[in-house]
């Protein structure tokens, strides 16, 4: 490993604290995107450790090692999943928005991790103005081409003045899963300030760390991950940036996330309900101490090995198991529960990015799901947040006798006589 391509928190990003609980170690991990060139080996290949902790004071949970941008996403291969349960999670997030900004027809929507556009297409078809911001050129370029303005740069202080500049205040700005992949969440939220009108709302989507904890999903931390928040952390950090929280909306994609607004302090935006009733159940379930924390560890050890056991013991069996999805989530989970090539055949994605290559860490083969001759016995399901829209999917496969292993919360086999109750 190269050290000098990681660096190791010492000051918490949300409230510069340095009293940290430790959380749970999973040793080196590739980074989760790692795709790789088919080969007979693979001595280049770089693991970067892969450890969670808590601060004391804000209960951020952070990784402690943080991977230089420009290594993590050189190969990145992420793009939204064209899937109903995005598109429709889509025009939910732009219903929510509506309530506090729809009043202002041909207000300035602006998303930052804009990716292809998706999303700002449908701001679009409400009339909305709409600006993309994303760092990877070849999504910026494809969002370009489906009519959605899109600016190839990393968004900050700097890029927030220009912004204002040539196109005006914004009504609303928008990051949807790009928060927890930002280190210097100081110099965005200038930016935010200097980008945003006077009663306009800067509203992020983020996994909750509740739902996290709670439903053991310890496969989405990954390197790209850096934080991991509760209502109260972000509560937290945007007081001490001149920000208020205004409201919170639980959503169930990626296996639990909140959409949280917040506008100026000052601003007319009062703080709403639901953000307090969160804050006070995140103290009274034990969220802000040590114990809750501890617990998900065990259990989080528990479910792994539970969940090697499992397929370790199918395919003694003689049962032919292959991954379904080589999501992000995959890497942390088969390289923590070292499961690999003597386990899974192949995995199955939709993204053509990755077909062809292999799985970090694991080099399991990616596949077309079309180019599957013969379908194994079993599919892991390493894509579980679209687990509903994928078994019904794959109904077909479940009723010729296949079945699905579903990894957490607690590893269960799902066949086609369950399903079909
Ligand atoms: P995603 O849910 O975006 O999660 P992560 O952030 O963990 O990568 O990724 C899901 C992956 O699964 C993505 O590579 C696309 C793939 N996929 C399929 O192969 N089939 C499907 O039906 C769906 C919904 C996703
Ligand atoms: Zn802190």
């Amino acid at each position: 490993m190269s050290t000098d391509v990681v660096r190791f928190v010492t000051d918490c990003r949300v409230c510069g604290g340095e009293r940290w609980q430790k959380v749970i170690s999973f040793g080196r991990v590739p980074l989760a995107n790692g795709f790789l060139e088919e080969a007979d080996s693979y001595p280049h290949e770089e693991a970067y450790p892969l450890e969670v902790v808590s601060c004391r004071d804000c209960r951020l949970l952070s990784l402690t090692a943080v991977v230089d941008p420009q290594v993590l996403y050189r190969t990145y291969s992420y793009v939204t999943s064209d899937s109903e349960t995005m598109r429709q999670h889509m025009r939910t997030v732009v219903r929510l928005c509506g309530h506090h900004t729809g009043r202002r027809p041909g207000g300035l929507v602006v998303e930052l991790g804009s990716n292809t556009g998706d999303q700002l297409l449908a701001f679009q078809e409400t009339g909305a103005r709409v600006l993309g911001i994303d760092p990877a050129r070849n999504l910026a370029a494809i969002a370009e081409e489906r009519g959605v303005p899109t600016l190839a740069e990393y968004f900050g202080s700097a890029l927030a003045a220009t912004v204002a500049d040539e196109h005006g205040k914004a009504s609303l700005i928008l990051g949807r899963h790009v928060f927890a992949h930002i280190d210097d969440l100081a110099d965005v939220l200038a930016g935010v300030r200097a980008l945003l009108a006077p009663d306009g709302l800067f509203t992020i989507e983020v996994p909750y760390a509740v739902d996290m904890v709670e439903r053991l999903e310890f496969d989405t931390i990954y390197h790209e991950h850096l934080s991991y928040f509760l209502i109260s952390t972000l509560d937290t950090l945007f007081a001490r940036h001149g920000l208020r929280t205004v409201d919170v909306e639980r959503l169930a994609v990626h296996g639990g996330s909140v959409l949280v607004s917040a506008g100026f302090a000052d601003g007319p935006h009062p703080t709403g309900e639901r953000v307090r009733e969160l804050i006070d159940h995140e103290r009274a379930a034990g969220y802000l101490s040590d114990g809750v924390y501890q617990e998900f560890a065990t259990r989080v050890r528990h479910t792994c090995a539970e969940l090697t056991r499992l397929v370790r013991d199918l395919v003694a069996d003689g049962k032919r198991v292959a991954g379904y999805g080589a999501s992000a989530k995959g890497t942390t989970l088969l390289n923590v529960c070292g499961l690999g090539r003597d386990e899974l055949e192949f995995c199955t994605d939709t993204t053509p990015q990755k077909q062809g290559k292999v799985t970090p860490g694991t080099h399991i083969p990616v596949v077309a799901p079309q180019a599957v001759r013969r379908p194994p016995d079993l599919y892991l399901l390493l894509a579980w947040n679209y687990a509903e829209e994928i078994l019904r999917r794959e109904a077909a496969f479940l009723d010729a006798g296949g079945g699905f292993v579903l990894p957490v919360p607690e590893p269960t086999v799902r066949t086609g006589a369950v399903t079909a109750r």
